[in-house]
């Protein structure tokens, strides 16, 4: 298995997203960059350890045969918009994800103001995010998100490609939504009407034992057939701005297979098989404004990205044929 970005690590503080497409023409200027992430990450973070700064680089199916020659993620393709009765989740543009999260705001504003710089004249930025850690790893509707990720052993499975696709082995696949929530119809719950919505208590955040089919919590617990939980590793974000009543939730979550975060949101937006539930209630607070699937490759991927086919490579030094020589005969 390829090493994996740094998708596997404990949540922290801080995070900026920035979600960018591609300028025609500007392929070579971006695959450029994408093999210098790892330095540039390694520069910034390097001064300021305690921060644990981290940058994980993803890309879209359409950005994909753009920028790589070789062989494409099995599973890679366009988020697909789901329209439901009461909510719709929309699909958005976006070439490239990147994900960076450390203690403080000032190693991920230092990186993502080195990234800005070198896209420039290739790509533009479609959404720039400041996600921030809240009080006790909780959401800002209060409720503390994250709990029942996977850890150890489990996640990892639940992240990271496999053996299913070897040339992507350590590799995940990603969504990332932006959701908005109404802030003045959340509060206008009781607290116990707010736990019936997420399936879990507020203060302590226990599960409930008696959970609504349509709670947050059972709209997203899922088995396959033999009864084995189908999970994903989350690391949503709040993000807001007080001044224009924005208060948000940057949804990310990566998948060794993005069929399972898609069967969730299929669940949450158009309701449960045989309509035991017609949607999620989180989202009568929540309207995913922004929706984009990526592809995260393996480090060794990410810092040797394959040119397209139809790049011819540079003529370089001539090949060293067994015996040692030049392999061009006797220069007499
Ligand atoms: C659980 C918040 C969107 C999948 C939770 C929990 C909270 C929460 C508070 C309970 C604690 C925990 O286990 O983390 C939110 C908010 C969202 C959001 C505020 C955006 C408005 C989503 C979406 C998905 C999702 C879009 C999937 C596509 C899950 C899963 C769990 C969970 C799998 C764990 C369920 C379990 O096994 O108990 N979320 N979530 N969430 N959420 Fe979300």
């Amino acid at each position: 298995m390829g090493e994996p970005q740094a998708i596997l690590v404990p949540l922290n503080r801080s995070a900026i997203f920035l979600v960018v497409t591609v300028h025609e023409g500007g392929e070579d200027g971006v695959r450029d960059l994408l093999a210098d992430v790892t330095g540039l990450t390694r520069s910034v973070g390097f001064r300021v350890p305690a921060d644990r700064l981290t940058c994980v680089t993803s890309i879209g199916s359409a950005a994909w045969d753009r920028l790589f020659g070789g062989p494409r993620p099995a599973a890679l393709h366009p988020f697909e918009e789901l329209r439901g009765d009461r909510h719709c989740a929309p699909a958005t543009p976006g070439d490239l994800l990147f994900h960076l999260t450390a203690a403080t705001t000032a190693a991920c504003f230092e990186l993502a103001g080195k990234l800005v710089e070198r896209l420039s004249g290739f790509a533009e930025i479609v959404d720039h995010t400041v996600g921030f850690g809240y009080f006790e790893q909780r959401d800002l509707l209060g409720f503390v998100d994250g709990t029942e990720n996977p850890t150890g052993a489990a996640a990892y499975s639940a992240a990271l490609v496999g053996a299913e696709d070897p040339d992507f082995a350590g590799g995940s696949y990603v969504i990332v939504q932006k959701y908005l929530h109404a802030m003045a119809d959340w509060r206008a719950l009781s607290v116990g009407e707010q736990e019936r919505v997420i399936g879990r208590t507020k203060l302590d955040d226990f599960e409930l034992a008696d959970q609504a089919p349509d709670s947050h919590v059972a709209m997203n617990s899922l088995t396959d057939a033999a009864g084995v939980a189908r999970q994903i590793l989350r690391a949503n974000m709040p993000f807001g701005d007080v001044a224009t009543g924005e208060y948000g939730t940057y949804y990310i979550a990566y998948a060794a297979d993005p069929d399972v975060t898609e069967t969730m949101l299929r669940r949450m937006f158009l309701g449960t098989d045989g309509a035991a539930a017609g949607h999620d209630r989180i989202l009568d607070f929540s309207t995913a404004v922004t929706g984009t699937l990526f592809f995260t490759p393996p480090v060794e991927f990410l810092d040797n990205p394959p040119p397209p086919a139809d790049v011819v490579p540079a003529p370089s030094a001539p090949a060293r044929v067994a015996d040692g020589s030049l392999g061009i005969g006797s220069l007499r």
